[in-house]
């Protein structure tokens, strides 16, 4: 006879396909959607997905009480470790009741340590057990960014995996805002007070904004207004681009992801703003002439965006970043090549690594004499933020935390001497 899942179980199992393809395999949360979330209805397609994230926000907390009622720890890649969490990310956090998260859990390790998963969940859920507020970092993430940036910055880091962050919109026109309830941290930037489903909402269709985290609109806005060629490399999927294109550049946007492509494409349609595509290689493009400000929003870890994508924390390995930043030292020095003399150069990268961020700015102030730093002024930051001595700016979690906070980055804008 077939075995066909209850009602709620091929969600769960999503889930787990999920959680298997981050923690085991290091795919992206993303990246691992299509397959595992394959023929499920867009609802339970959502529920697989908060399932995971809310997992991977409190994966540590977690696994500890799993650990706390088991007499023999359950390997990290146990079935039965997997389903459990599961199971009390359901019951714990997403307000599922008890005997539903189990059961549609359960026959996922069928064949397999049942009772004892429904032992351990019984005698957690029973004891009343809640989770830690806030929820803690992994330990390898916890150490990193602790010798890196202190005490402060971890309890900062841990308050923002709580929740996902807010929705923020970046206006075409900043003098139009739609008839969306938010505030407004800039000029130009709308926090919307309730998340809905992106294209059900006001303007959306007629292209007047783009979702863009706040601290992600910063390095197009250290570029402003201007009438030349800019450059936007890495551009894919276009928040940059069109912030480039709505303030009067000329833009080419290169990237070498056609699929991430497709949506900078959709984007400049659904907006109306234009710009030249280019899908290719930079290590092998090189433009036809030199630009007036060019924009390297370069490829990093993404550990800055954990609070949406909370499986950076889980699968970013040390040598990922040291790959990472020789790849961003090459984009950098060849970025530099294509400004005019006297024009401006933003590196960007949505990191919380210093190998990403600090150490390549002054690794390219000290291979790039023709280059300065242009200090980023106070009055081009969204209150409360505030640029480093050198100039350059550091986006920690922290930050604008009473308003929702912002992502982590690292931006520095550079001018060659004229
Ligand atoms: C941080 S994302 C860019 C986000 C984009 N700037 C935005 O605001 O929407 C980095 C991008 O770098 C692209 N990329 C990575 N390596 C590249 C390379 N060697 N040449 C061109 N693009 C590359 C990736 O495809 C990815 O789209």
């Amino acid at each position: 006879m077939q075995n066909v899942d209850a009602p709620g179980v091929p969600t769960r199992r999503a889930a787990l396909k999920l959680l298997d393809a981050v923690l085991r395999r290091g795919l992206a949360l993303e990246q691992a959607m299509d397959n595992a979330a394959q023929g499920l209805a867009p609802n339970d397609r959502g529920l697989a997905h908060a399932i995971a994230a809310e997992t991977l926000r409190r994966l540590p907390d977690l696994d500890a009480l799993i650990d706390s009622a088991t007499k023999q720890r359950l390997p990290d890649d146990a079935k039965a470790r997997f389903a459990l969490r599961i199971a009390l990310v359901q019951a714990l956090v997403l307000g599922t009741p008890g005997h539903a998260a189990i059961a549609t859990v359960l026959p996922l390790v069928d064949g397999g340590p049942r009772k004892l998963v429904h032992g351990v969940f019984g005698t957690l859920v029973r004891s009343g057990v809640v989770l830690p507020e806030p929820p803690a970092l992994p330990d390898a993430v916890a150490l990193r960014w602790h010798a890196a940036w202190g005490d402060q910055m971890i309890e900062d880091a841990e308050r923002a995996i709580a929740v996902p962050p807010p929705l923020d919109l970046t206006l075409r026109d900043p003098t139009a805002a739609p008839a969306l309830a938010g505030k407004s941290l800039m000029p130009g930037h709308l926090r919307l007070d309730e998340k809905g489903a992106v294209p059900g909402l006001e303007g959306y269709a007629e292209g007047g904004w783009w979702v863009q985290d706040l601290a992600a609109s910063i390095p197009a806005r250290l570029i402003g207004k201007g009438q030349g060629r800019a450059l936007d490399l890495c551009a894919a999927p276009g928040g940059k681009t069109l912030q480039l294109a709505a303030n009067g550049w000329q833009v080419t946007a290169v990237d070498v992801s056609e699929s991430r492509l497709a949506r900078l494409r959709d984007n400049l349609e659904r907006t109306g703003l234009a710009a030249e595509v280019v899908a290719a290689d930079l290590l092998d493009w090189a433009p036809a002439e030199p630009a007036d400000a060019v924009l390297l929003d370069a490829p990093c870890s993404a550990t800055g965006i954990f609070r949406r994508h909370p499986d950076v924390l889980h699968r970013v390995r040390p040598s990922q970043i040291s790959e990472m930043a020789e790849l961003q030292t090459r984009l950098f020095a060849r970025a530099a090549a294509w400004v005019k003399p006297g024009g401006v150069l933003v590196f960007s990268t949505c990191s919380l690594e210093q190998k990403e961020g600090e150490a390549q700015l002054a690794h390219f102030l000290a291979n790039h004499s023709d280059f300065a730093i242009d200090p980023v002024r106070i009055e081009e930051l969204p209150e409360g933020v505030t640029p480093r001595a050198d100039g350059s700016l550091r986006l920690l979690p922290g930050l604008l935390a009473d308003v929702g906070g912002m992502d982590g980055f690292f931006i520095a804008r550079l001018r060659r001497n004229g």
